[in-house]
């Protein structure tokens, strides 16, 4: 699904600021507030200026004010915060909320010269931020006729001609179309969106964007004795799938490494016969957010063509109470060979998760990165701002956290050891998959004894996959958390 026509992004030097345009310009908290003149023009800078004098716009982040100047001028102010704070996350949110707010259809975009971001590294989120911005999520909106115009065209001032900037634009453009394109799936409803539809949805962006696709039917994992995967999806009149994509690069050879990116792909989790309360149970139809966000990343290597090998593996399943559903207490056996004890069928990701990881290794995966929006215990940790990162390797863990770092979605390395094996130990079975707090450690712990000896990373991104509230840079639900950092990593 195309969620928005194609914006085009432009470079130029200086700023033609004839009538008939829209200027979007940042302004500081503090310090000089404004551009220098000679970036604005002085007609554009005394308008702005007074303004800002007069008290009335403060430059606070995400604050956004148009003005309406003699002739058709407009321009629109964007707060940046404190000028010392400039970073790429600062210019990205700030060029989300130009182009959500400038009700037209060209922009242009004065690059703010603060921070310590070279010009290369300021175009490219300004640019990310742009295509981010205009994700909408109103699909089965009806239209009325009359809607606001939309940026088609950004010109970027002050990035002209010195340096060759293609390639930035053509990165940005990508990875913010996947996160687009996974955020989609992640804001589709469930009765949309069954595992068998996800897996259908992933074929077809693997066809036009040339991967490879290896997705198992709910017959072939239930030939493969699947047990996680199978034991989730059993409650529910929707048939399990697992998706896998590969992305080869060219001249590649079978002894290189394989990264896979495995990601929980729950399309609605009710919680099953351990079911949920009913007042934010909506938000579950995104429980697939990590699958959604391992997918959007192969969609970028496609197209980015990285020199290295990856793979997306997402066990897919509906969670669902009904006569057939897993009951607590139940027991499954894994792909693996491990058995789980089910005490709350609430604790599903984790189960999907085990076969997802072994089957990875199955097809000869040589370092992991799973993700998912797994347990309510990290937002507790953590809120919405930073994903929990859990790992058996400290060196592969640096690398993820570097990668998300770079990208804007920012992690935190949580604990996952054997001193909170207590957590999963079962009577019964091998494991148990829930033994009270803290979950979002023993839900990692459980998965590392599926990752063994293979350097693994998860991503516990419950809380930084969905928006709450929406904001000037995004309307609320999915956030496509994780496709960025995937990219980040796997185009290093
Ligand atoms: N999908 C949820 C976790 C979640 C909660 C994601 C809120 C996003 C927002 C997961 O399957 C779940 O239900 N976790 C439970 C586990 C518990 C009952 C053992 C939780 O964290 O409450
Ligand atoms: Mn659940
Ligand atoms: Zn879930």
């Amino acid at each position: 699904m195309s969620t928005h026509k194609g914006l085009s992004v432009e470079l130029s030097d200086n700023l033609q600021a004839d009538a008939r345009a829209t200027v979007a310009v940042g302004v500081y908290a503090d310090g000089e507030r404004l551009p220098a003149t000679d970036k604005l023009g002085g007609r554009l800078r005394e308008l702005c200026e007074r303004v800002v004098t007069e008290g009335e716009f403060e430059g606070e982040e995400g604050a956004t004010l148009l003005l309406h100047a003699p002739g058709a001028l407009r321009v629109l102010l964007v707060g940046l915060g404190a000028c010392a704070d400039l970073d790429a996350s600062v210019l990205r949110r700030a060029a989300g909320a130009a182009v959500r707010s400038a009700r037209a259809r060209t922009l242009s975009f004065v690059v703010p010269d603060a921070g310590g971001e070279t010009l290369r590294e300021r175009v490219r989120a300004i640019a990310e931020g742009a295509h981010l911005g205009l994700y909408e999520n109103d699909f089965y909106r009806n239209r009325d006729g009359d809607e606001e115009p939309r940026v088609e065209r950004l010109t970027l001032v002050g990035a002209g001609a010195s340096e060759d900037l293609s390639e930035e634009l053509e990165r940005a453009r990508v990875v913010a179309e996947s996160a687009n394109w996974a955020r989609s799936l992640a804001d589709e409803p469930g009765l949309s969106l069954p595992p068998r539809e996800f897996a259908r949805r992933a074929a077809s962006m693997a066809a036009e964007v040339g991967l490879k696709v290896e997705s198992l039917t709910a017959a072939e994992v239930s030939e493969r004795k699947m047990g996680g995967l199978l034991g989730v999806g059993q409650g529910s009149d929707e048939e399990v799938a697992l998706i896998v994509l590969r992305y080869e690069p060219e001249g590649a050879s079978q002894d290189d490494e394989l990264w896979a990116f495995v990601g929980k792909g729950i399309t609605f989790d009710t919680g099953g016969i351990s079911i949920k309360h009913g007042l934010d149970m909506y938000e579950m139809k995104s429980d697939m957010a990590g699958g959604a966000a391992a997918l959007g990343a192969l969609r970028a290597a496609a197209l980015l063509k990285p020199a290295r090998r990856l793979m997306a593996v997402v066990p897919s399943a509906e969670n669902m109470p009904s006569g057939k559903a897993l009951k607590p207490g139940d027991v499954v056996r894994t792909l693996a060979g491990m058995t789980i004890e089910c005490v709350d069928t609430d604790a599903e990701g984790r189960l999907v998760l085990t076969d997802g990881i072994a089957y990875a290794k199955h097809l000869g995966a040589t370092r992991i990165v799973d993700l998912a929006t797994l347990t309510g215990s990290i937002i507790v940790a953590l809120g919405s701002h930073r994903a929990g990162l859990f790992s058996n390797n400290d060196e592969w863990a640096g690398a993820v956290l570097a990668a998300s770092e770079r990208a804007g979605e920012p992690a935190w390395r949580m604990p996952v050891s054997d001193d909170y094996k207590k957590r999963i130990e079962s009577m019964i079975a091998d494991f148990k998959n829930y033994g009270g707090r803290p979950d979002a450690t023993a839900a990692a712990l459980l998965l590392s004894k599926f990752a063994g000896e293979t350097p693994w990373v998860h991503l516990d991104i419950a809380g930084t996959a969905w928006y709450d509230d929406a904001s000037a840079y995004a309307p609320k639900g999915a956030s496509g958390a994780g496709v960025r950092t995937l990219v980040e990593l796997a185009c290093a």
